[in-house]
């Protein structure tokens, strides 16, 4: 019925509009508890072969919500009624700041992809977290945080150690991004010593707190091996709990949106479809360098049951998705599960 009949009326209204709206429903609908009841009934596919203990947590199945769908926590229990076994949300910064001017986020639909260059548009950390204190559900929250605009480069590191204090006590576990095309400057720190120093920090100020939570790196895929390889001994040496891979890409190529089209819509991160087999060859790479065990959550391109599969069977811990989830609708997260689960994995 989504792709058939909501999609196709979705789609012809601009696409951030169109979100707020759909924001808009849905909390106002996800207030009455039968409501959500009946999303859980539709939508909720549960097993106890889906379940992972991952990161010293127990998620209820591998399929999470990438970050920047609901950076500002607001539809937390509306989601996990849809089925999803971990939430991010943000990227959060300190203060709250507008983002890029508007239109900045688009679809191009003959690549299934979308380009986006919100700017880390969120109402600031502290508003997030009073809403994460109202939470009914007891799905994962990841906090995804990141640095303001107007933060230079060299005072980063105090954004991040706010957003840490912040959000302490109402996420289970933290994400650093650094990969965001979208922030002047940002990916700027992904580089060898910004990064150690970055990473190190954190985790130094995540540790002081009095329960232990998980922090992860999430990076871009536009990296090269040699950078890949920075990553990989940065964590190791940082004590880094895992990694996200991957964020949007820069790279325009093999795209069927025409040329003039795509120099239209101009700068921004491109996710989805296009997006899947950069973020398939970072994690078997990943996977390679780290061994079995190191948690890696794979993000970027999955857009079908089978890319979940294809996901968790070349080395993934747990899988993410955004772009997908705006194409195939609600039923995709209850549809990739039984896909795992009748994959046996
Ligand atoms: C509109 C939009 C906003 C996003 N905002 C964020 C963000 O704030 N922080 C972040 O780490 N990733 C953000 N992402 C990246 C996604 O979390 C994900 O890494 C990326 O889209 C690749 O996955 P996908 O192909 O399933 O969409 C955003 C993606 C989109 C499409």
């Amino acid at each position: 019925m989504y792709k058939l009949i909501i999609r196709p009326i979705l789609f012809r209204f601009d696409a951030e509009r169109i979100h707020e709206v759909v924001f808009h429903w849905l909390k106002t609908f996800g207030a009455i508890s039968i409501f959500r009841r009946l999303l859980g009934l539709l939508y909720d596919f549960r097993h106890p072969s889906l379940e992972r203990n991952v990161l010293g947590m127990r998620f209820r199945n591998p399929v999470g919500l990438g970050a920047g769908f609901d950076k500002d926590a607001r539809l937390i229990d509306e989601l996990a009624c849809l089925g999803f076994g971990f939430i991010e949300i943000g990227t959060l910064t300190p203060k709250a700041q507008p983002g890029n001017d508007k239109p900045r986020l688009f679809r191009l639909p003959a690549d299934k992809g979308l380009i986006n260059r919100m700017g880390f548009n969120n109402g600031g950390v502290a508003n997030a977290v009073q809403r994460l204190k109202q939470r009914r559900s007891d799905v994962i929250v990841g906090g995804n945080i990141g640095k303001n605009k107007v933060t230079p480069n060299e005072q980063a590191l105090d954004d991040y150690l706010q957003c840490v204090d912040a959000l302490h006590e109402v996420v289970d576990y933290f994400v650093v991004n650094v990969s965001s095309p979208n922030t002047p400057g940002l990916r700027a720190l992904q580089e060898k010593e910004p990064l150690t120093a970055l990473m190190r920090s954190v985790r130094a100020r995540v540790d002081e707190k009095p329960v232990r939570r998980p922090l992860l790196l999430k990076i871009a895929p536009d990296l090269t091996n040699e950078q890949l390889n920075d990553i990989i001994e940065i964590v190791r040496e940082t004590g880094t709990d895992g990694l996200i891979a991957t964020n949007t890409t820069i790279n325009r190529s093999g795209l069927k949106t025409p040329p003039d089209a795509l120099e239209k819509i101009g700068a921004g991160g491109l996710s989805g479809a296009p997006l899947n087999d950069r973020s398939l060859e970072v994690l078997r790479y990943l996977r390679a360098a780290l061994g079995k065990d190191y948690p890696i959550i794979s993000v970027g391109g999955i857009m079908s049951p089978d890319d979940a599969v294809a996901r968790m069977r070349a080395g993934a811990t747990l899988v993410q998705v955004y772009t997908g989830f705006i194409y195939e609708g609600p039923a995709f997260v209850g549809a990739m599960n039984r896909a795992l689960r009748e994959a046996g994995l």
